[in-house]
């Protein structure tokens, strides 16, 4: 599979519109098969390790047999037997050609940026981003290397992506639903519209997780992946991925992971691998309790609004039912009071918690405005809705019954 000739010798990535990735060798495994076979087949393992788990390998060098024959895995910072196997389980669980670990998800975006736009290039997406994606996007990326990121001001339409898109635009990166309004944007449709312009997609999957939506069955070209989140689910583990096209892939390992170093751990990359195993069993529990505590907030007197596609009122009800298996674990909702409101609401919770992630095995709570995206201006914020009184919620897989008293308890306070 892979391409030994040195990093120096390889052209660049250019995206083929024409080249369909060639379908995978496990596209005839159901899902939950490959969350468990990917990557490790423990009749393959070296007898030495012989193991029915797949085993870690901490190594960060592989020794050379015979001089200038270079090993592979050769060193830590490019590729790990470790890694490799949950990169293949990744890229079978989003039916990508391969994929590449980074030390988060938030470090995937940047490698795979710095990868495929040049100074005078431009990035099309919208303000329905996470926040670290925003803050590469509004001023990393435009003051340190020259590449403009266009916002497009309604997202909703194909034609308002159409209207960006120019000889000078690399790539269109939509997040899908979106942290932390939870925004459902049209995935086949924006990928028809790039794809007019001969340019990749990507989609963030990092909220829904495959196991509740396939963008590359859609027209996604290339994957965005928090690994933190719900792949890991229960806030052990930082790291991220890219998934897409081998020659992209192999372009960001051997061209930015090799020469900046921030990779995702051995350790890490393993507990990933037990985690996955019960991906699709999580994301359905998540998705049931969402959908309770949805509807929970939505007939509250103290809660203005709630943003969750499971519910009726939500914009993209439709489009999102279309497009997902479920409507997963993350929701937002707006409390009267603005600041002050979330602030009393969010220190009444008893059982809740209030930390900086989403995707946990545990319920937990965070206000955007203040912690993930207080680097938008109050008119990005206002047109993303991201409201004062906005409280982002990751519904774990306690009891919902529990939840729904915590949020009572601290909603009646109000
Ligand atoms: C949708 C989405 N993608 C990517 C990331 C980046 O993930 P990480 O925290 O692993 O850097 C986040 C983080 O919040 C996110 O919400």
């Amino acid at each position: 599979m892979h391409d030994e000739k040195p990093f120096f010798m390889r052209d660049p990535w250019r995206f083929d519109p024409e080249g369909l990735q060639p379908l995978r060798a496990d596209a005839d495994l159901g899902f939950d098969t490959r969350a468990l076979h990917a990557g490790f087949d423990p009749r393959g393992s070296l007898e030495a390790f012989r193991s029915f788990v797949p085993p870690i390998t901490p190594s960060m060098t592989f020794p050379y047999e015979t001089f200038a024959k270079i090993p592979c895995p050769v060193y830590g910072r490019t590729r790990t037997p470790t890694n490799s196997a949950l990169e293949e389980r990744l890229a079978s669980l989003e039916d990508g050609e391969a994929c590449i670990t980074a030390g988060s998800g938030s470090q995937a975006l940047f490698n795979l940026i710095f990868t495929i736009a040049r100074p005078g290039d431009n990035i099309v997406t919208s303000l329905n981003v996470f926040g670290e994606g925003y803050k590469q996007a509004a001023s990393i990326f435009p003051e340190r290397c020259q590449v403009e990121f266009r916002f497009v001001p309604d997202p909703a339409d194909p034609n308002s992506w159409d209207a960006q898109i120019d000889a000078h635009t690399k790539l269109v990166w939509v997040e899908t639903p979106s942290n932390p309004c939870l925004f459902i944007t049209d995935i086949a449709a924006v990928a028809a519209v790039a794809h007019a312009h001969a340019v990749p997609l990507l989609v963030d999957n990092t909220t829904a997780t495959a196991a509740l939506q396939r963008p590359m069955d859609l027209g996604a070209d290339i994957i965005l992946l928090s690994i933190t989140k719900f792949l890991a689910g229960n806030a052990t583990v930082l790291g991220g991925a890219v998934v897409g096209p081998e020659a992209l892939v192999e372009d960001i390992r051997w061209n930015t992971t090799e020469f900046v170093g921030a990779v995702m751990q051995p350790l890490e990359a393993w507990l990933t691998m037990q985690y996955l195993e019960t991906l699709s069993l999580r994301m359905a529990r998540h998705s049931r309790n969402a959908q309770t505590v949805a509807e929970f907030l939505a007939a509250h007197p103290k809660v203005r609004h709630v943003n969750y596609s499971g519910l009726p009122s939500h914009p993209q009800h439709a489009l999102a039912a279309r497009q997902m298996k479920a409507h997963g674990g993350l929701l937002s909702f707006v409390v009267h009071d603005g600041m002050a409101g979330a602030a009393q609401l969010m220190n009444a919770l008893k059982l809740i918690v209030h930390a900086v992630t989403f995707g946990t095995s545990r319920t937990i709570c965070m206000h955007p405005a203040t912690i993930t995206h207080e680097h938008m201006t109050p008119q990005e914020r206002a047109a993303a809705g991201i409201d004062d009184g906005l409280i982002r919620l990751s519904v774990g897989l306690e009891d919902p019954q529990d939840l729904l008293a915590d949020l009572d308890q601290a909603l009646s306070g109000l």
